[in-house]
């Protein structure tokens, strides 16, 4: 039963009004909706409404009451013959928010009642054509409990409220734009705001809120500032301003995802929202404004202009992604940013690309759309959006982007839409490029550079293969955007300056002239083009390139390829030599011009995730020893370039801005090789770090290196840990998650027992992902050659999918990985997602992962 892209046309019926009435209790709420809908175009069918899980009370056409027979209802929708162009529909549905574990429709959450929409919930609280192409006008009435629920939150603004018999109240919303079914939403409890406002540039005055627990609201205020920032960023980069007078955050604790843009009530996973130096890190103060800029960046990148089906996801999602990354750039070192998002990329997306759920950016069929959701429509879209910006230049992509909005306002459109705005805007062909929203897999691009010292000249030979996909055989070349530039041997600057160079055939070959010195390639700068680059480059020149290329991303490519190249020389047992890493490593670590957050990231060693990723057969126990052993050596070899590093980066009193997370960064990083580096003073410095600390990110930095040792000082340091935070449940995530990150040899035996923890719980979201979902990303544990970890695995993702199948569903991906490993691991592997198949009441959503898994 698969949705196909080809198969959309157009909707039959449209709604362009609904007034929705809903009577709230957490154990029985009724949902009266009395809709207006309108044929659209001649046809004869009937009014179709999507509906799941809902007990239906009543149903009343043009007024009058419907006996059964009159309509149809089966498990998916109620159909009711109309005649006429026009009538009006209404229905009387009981559905039963506490007990709505899937956390899609309308629910609880630590009392509070609020709705998840996004892709098909609405349908799962009133009958309705749920689908993002059917764009309506609400008018919301709410009435509950005062006390238990003082208040009531829905789209646009309050109108009217008053109140109602034994102890309730009601209010009524209205929202003035046009919507799809999916930005609905409602909040109704015991909340208090932190409030603010906003000027727009036009002068119209936002009333902001942050809803939260009472208790909370200290913890708000660096939300807050992200979004103001959010809201002037998009008028000075995107000329877009705020189009109501009121903008509402609530933040709830259990959420299926990260938070959710719906019309003007935005709702937040409290991960995403509640931060201060006591409880959050600084990577939770970032990914905070991330998040807050993104859902606020919706407001026109998904609610203004929508998406005709979700096939085009990545219409709203690549594109807000890739606003949200450009706006946290602005917030600090671009570099660094630029590191993160390709970091992300690489540890989410390529492994999906070079996968059994490998699927294009625009995809051509799902079974269960809450399964593409995915680092592919997401991060991968937003790489096609920064292509087509690199391609056309800010100030042409500017103009295609006002293009976009101008023609497609209130409307729900198509990938292709966008692509031609940007076409049309600025006169550049992307007929080629049409094909990276089609052709999944992630390219590999070879680039040769031969020097000709007799007339200074070179020829770089660039050639490129699309790896064959699932559905997928067969590949035409793409157009890939290259940043690239020739650096000099000698003296260690461009002589070639940078510039785009487009690859669109399968081989080709551009020479340059007048070179002075040997030249050495950079290329890929900046990561214009999501591909995996193979320069042939060998330790010396990623040496010399780490230590002198001046594009940054280059710089620490470089040297991430040099250390993955290091271990996995080890790993296939080819003679090993450290010294170029090591050798890199203090030229970066010592260099005093450079950035302090840019150093950390750029000694970082690869994940052992990552270089599995770059290996045919991966050998999660060798590449553990390999990286281990550099690490050591880098450790030990460097120790007074470490302990300096540390010292230099310590004794700050708290403060939160791009130099002070800079320094807490190389704090953390210098620390952890501190603790490799085998000092008798290391599990003390890590102690005092941890007991002294007054920030949540140098205390679970210290956290982390004492969760990896063999230190007696261990079991200590946990248990503090776990007293001081037990009655937080964002901070005692990560304290299950240090712990289900180790890279001890018996993670998996305690990853076991912490989850008969009294703590741990399958129900909220975020714990079960910083347990389960944190072990599937342990490469080492996870694949513990016992076969134990897949076996944990997909206990888990049975007993969760009975609660929340979306939840449940993505945990599965690591197991879908057994091509890549060797025969008994690849043959345990197989055997769990055969047993998962083989599940009782399977969702939608674990089948489709499970069985496309298998291949
Ligand atoms: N649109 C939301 C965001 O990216 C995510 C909603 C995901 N929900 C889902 N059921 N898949 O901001
Ligand atoms: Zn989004």
């Amino acid at each position: 039963s698969a949705t196909l892209r080809e198969d959309y046309s157009p909707p039959d019926w449209l709604v362009p009004e609904i007034a929705l009435d809903f009577s709230l209790d957490p154990a029985r709420t009724l949902v009266r909706a009395r809709m207006t809908v309108v044929r659209h175009e001649a046809h004869d069918e009937p009014l179709r409404l999507d509906g799941e899980g809902l007990k239906l009370l009543e149903v009343r056409r043009n007024g009058e009451k419907l006996d059964d027979g009159d309509w149809m209802l089966d498990d998916e929708r109620l159909t009711i013959p109309l005649t006429g162009s026009e009538a009006t529909v209404e229905t009387l549905v009981e559905i039963l928010p506490e007990k709505n574990s899937q956390l899609m429709g309308l629910y609880a959450s630590g009392g509070i009642l609020c709705t998840q929409c996004e892709a098909e919930g609405f349908r799962r609280i009133t009958f309705f054509p749920d689908r993002p192409d059917v764009l309506t006008r609400y008018s919301v009435r709410m009435e509950a409990d005062r006390k238990r629920f003082p208040v009531l939150l829905s789209n646009g603004d309050c109108v009217e409220s008053g109140d109602g018999e034994n102890g309730a109240h009601w209010a009524r919303w209205e929202d003035p734009w046009p919507k799809p079914c999916y930005l609905f939403a409602l909040v109704a409890g015991d909340l208090s705001a932190n409030r603010d406002t906003f000027v727009t540039r036009s002068g119209k005055e936002v009333a902001l809120a942050i809803w939260v627990r009472e208790a909370d609201l200290p913890k708000t205020s660096h939300a807050m500032q992200a979004l103001k920032d959010s809201m002037a960023w998009d008028e000075h980069v995107y000329g877009r301003e705020y189009d109501l007078s009121q903008f509402n955050i609530v933040a709830v604790s259990d959420f299926n995802f990260g938070a959710m843009e719906n019309k003007s009530l935005n709702i937040f996973n409290s991960r995403y929202i509640l931060a201060d130096a006591e409880t959050a890190t600084d990577a939770d103060f970032e990914a905070i404004a991330g998040v807050v800029a993104h859902e606020y960046f919706h407001n026109w990148s998904g609610n203004r202009v929508t998406c005709r089906d979700w096939f085009q996801l990545s219409l709203k999602e690549g594109f807000t992604v890739f606003r949200d990354q450009q706006f946290s750039a602005d917030q600090g070192s671009a570099a660094v940013a630029r590191i993160g998002d390709v970091r992300m990329l690489r540890a989410a997306q390529f492994p999906e690309d070079a996968g059994p759920l490998a699927h294009p950016v625009r995809p051509e069929s799902y079974i269960e759309i809450s399964n593409f959701y995915t680092a592919t429509v997401y991060n991968k879209g937003a790489e096609l959006i920064r292509m087509m910006h690199a391609m056309l230049g800010p100030h042409d992509f500017r103009k295609g982007a006002d293009l976009y909005f101008e023609r497609h306002d209130g409307t729900a459109a198509t990938c292709e839409d966008f692509v031609t705005a940007m076409e049309d805007a600025s006169g550049t062909d992307l007929g080629q490029f049409r094909l990276w929203y089609s052709q999944s897999g992630t390219p590999k691009v070879t680039a040769k550079l031969d020097y000709e010292a007799e007339d200074a000249s070179a020829v770089l030979t660039l050639s490129q293969t699309v790896p064959a996909t699932p559905g997928q055989p067969e590949k035409k070349p793409m157009a890939i955007p290259l940043k690239t530039a020739l650096l000099g041997e000698r003296s260690g600057r461009p002589i070639v300056a940078e510039h785009l160079v487009m690859l669109t055939d399968n081989e080709q070959e551009i020479v340059f002239e007048g070179l002075r010195e040997p030249p050495v390639l950079s290329i890929n700068r900046d990561f214009t083009a999501p591909v995996a680059m193979d320069s042939e480059k060998d330790p010396a020149t990623l040496a010399f390139l780490s230590a002198h290329d001046d594009d940054p991303f280059a710089r620490y490519e470089a040297m991430q390829q040099l250390m993955v190249e290091t271990i996995i020389d080890a790993v296939s047992g080819r003679p090993v030599d450290h010294d170029p890493v090591i050798e890199a490593v203090r030229q970066t670590l010592t260099d005093p011009d450079l950035d302090k957050a840019f150093i950390a990231e750029a000694v970082l060693l690869p994940s052992e995730s990552f270089v599995g990723d770059q290996m045919l057969i991966v050998e999660p126990e060798a590449i553990h020893r390999a990286r281990e052993a550099l690490r050591d050596d880098l450790g030990e070899t460097l120790a007074e370039d470490w302990r300096a590093a540390y010292a230099a980066s310590s004794g700050n009193a708290y403060t939160y801005n791009p130099a002070a997370t800079g320094l807490r960064r190389l704090r953390a990083v210098a620390l952890g090789y501190v603790a490799a580096s085998g000092l008798d003073e290391a599990p003390q410095l890590a102690t005092d770090q941890f007991e002294s600390a007054d920030n949540m990110t140098d205390r679970q930095a210290a956290l982390a290196v004492l969760a990896n040792s063999e230190w007696p000082e261990r079991t200590g340091a946990l248990e503090q840990f776990y007293d001081r935070y037990r009655n937080d449940a964002l901070v005692l995530d990560k304290w299950f998650m240090a712990q289900a990150l180790s890279t001890r040899e018996d993670t998996l035996a305690s990853v076991e027992a912490l989850s008969r923890h009294p703590d741990f719980s399958i129900d909220n979201p975020n714990r079960l992902r910083s347990l389960v979902g944190a072990f599937g990303s342990n490469q080492r544990a996870f694949h513990a050659a016992s076969g134990h970890g897949y076996r944990f695995l997909a206990d888990f993702i049975l007993k969760a999918d009975a609660i929340n199948p979306q939840t449940a569903a993505r945990l599965l991906p690591p197991l879908g990985k057994w091509r890549r490993f060797d025969e008994e691991r690849g043959a345990m592997m197989r055997a769990e997602l055969e047993r998962i198949l083989a599940g009782p009441n399977l969702s939608k959503d674990v089948f489709e992962q499970a069985s496309k898994s298998l291949g």
